[in-house]
C-alpha cells in the first residue's frame, strides 16, 4: 500500500526519473530519507510534502547530502518537509530501535540480515556484538534467543546513549553489557574467552578487528565477519572472494571448522555486502 503510493506520487511528480527515487528511498519510523543526488530540489520538496499529505504515519522528510563516512558511519541530511527532526522509534520484527539518524549509523536494509543472524543464535549462549550502533542485532537476539548475555560495544557516544535507551524500551537491561569504546580495547580488558559468538557488522574494520574477535571467544565459536567485496560479472564472485579473504586472514591464527559466505545486499556499483558465517576452534 504504501509502495504503491510512493510509486504512484514519483511517478506523478519526477515521470521518467521516478525510478532514482524508488531506489533511493527508505522509511525509518515516521521519517523518509531520499538519496538522489541528481533530484531537483523543487520537486522533491513537492514531493516531500505530497508525501506527508498521502502517508499519515510519515511525519518527516529528509535529503541525505554526505555518504555515509567517518569512524562513526553517519550521514547528513536536508531538510525537505515536515516536522524538522531527526529522532525516531524504527519497530522491525517485534522490538523498537530508537535513533537520531544523524548522529548514529541506522538503516532498515539489514533487516532481513539481522534476523537470520537473530536466528543462528542458541539459548544461553554468550554473544559479543563489536560494533553494536543503537542495538538492533543485540536486542533482536535478546528478544528471541534467550541468551546468557549480550556484550555489545560501539565507539559513538550517542550510539551506546541510544542502545542504552532502546534495552529500556525493549525491556532487556539486565540481559545486556554496554561499552563505549573502541572494540579492541574493549575485548582486551573485559572480554577475553568470554563468548560462543562474535558479530563485526562493520566491513570497514571487521578484517583487522578479527584477531580481538578471536580473542573474544572461548575455544570454539561463531563470527559473522562483513566485507564490502568487488565483482567483475557475476555477484557470485563476491562471494568466493570473500571466503578466500577471511580463509587467508584466519589460516595458522585458528583451525576453520566451516565457512559459508551469505550474500547481504548490492552497496555499490559491484559491490557487494557479503557476510561470511564462520566456525573456529582456537589453536
Ligand atoms: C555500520 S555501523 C553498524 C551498527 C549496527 N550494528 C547496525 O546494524 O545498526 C558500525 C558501528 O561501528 C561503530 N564503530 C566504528 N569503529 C569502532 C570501533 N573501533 N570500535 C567499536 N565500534 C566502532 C560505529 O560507531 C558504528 O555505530
Amino acid at each position: 500500500m504504501a509502495r504503491r503510493i510512493i510509486r504512484e506520487l514519483a511517478a506523478k511528480i519526477f515521470k521518467g526519473e521516478s525510478y532514482r527515487i524508488l531506489n533511493s528511498i527508505d522509511i525509518i519510523g515516521d521519517i523518509a530519507i531520499i538519496k538522489a543526488e541528481e533530484i531537483d530540489e523543487k520537486a522533491l520538496n513537492i514531493f516531500g510534502e505530497a508525501l506527508i499529505k498521502e502517508l499519515k504515519y510519515i511525519k518527516t522528510v529528509l535529503r541525505q547530502i554526505t555518504p555515509v563516512s567517518g569512524e562513526y558511519r553517519i550521514r547528513r541530511f536536508k531538510y525537505i518537509a515536515g516536522e524538522d527532526k531527526r529522532e525516531t522509534i524504527y519497530k522491525e520484527h517485534g522490538i523498537r530501535i530508537k535513533v537520531d539518524v544523524e548522529k548514529v549509523y541506522f538503516t532498515p536494509r539489514l533487516s532481513t540480515e539481522r534476523k537470520r543472524i537473530m536466528e543462528q543464535v542458541s539459548q544461553g549462549e554468550s554473544v559479543c556484538n563489536m560494533f553494536a550502533g543503537a542495538g538492533p542485532y543485540t536486542i533482536l537476539i535478546a528478544k528471541y534467543r534467550n541468551p546468557r548475555i549480550v556484550h555489545s560495544i560501539d565507539i559513538n557516544k550517542y550510539a551506546i546513549d541510544y542502545h542504552l535507551e532502546n534495552n529500556y524500551l525493549n525491556k532487556f537491561e539486565d540481559k545486556i553489557i554496554l561499552y563505549r569504546g573502541d572494540a579492541a580495547q574493549m575485548v582486551e580488558k573485559y572480554i577475553v574467552n568470554k563468548v560462543d559468538r562474535v558479530l563485526m557488522p562493520l566491513p570497514e574494520k571487521a578484517l583487522t578487528y578479527l584477531e580481538y574477535a578471536l580473542k573474544a571467544l572461548k575455544d570454539t565459536g561463531y563470527i559473522h565477519i562483513y566485507l564490502h567485496v568487488k565483482y567483475s560479472q557475476d555477484w557470485r564472485e563476491s562471494l568466493v572472494k570473500a571466503s578466500e579473504i577471511v580463509r587467508n586472514t584466519l589460516t595458522e591464527k585458528c583451525k576453520i571448522i566451516s565457512l559459508t559466505p551469505h550474500k547481504v545486499r548490492e552497496v555499490g556499483p559491484r559491490t557487494m555486502q557479503v557476510c561470511v558465517d564462520t566456525y573456529i576452534k582456537k589453536l
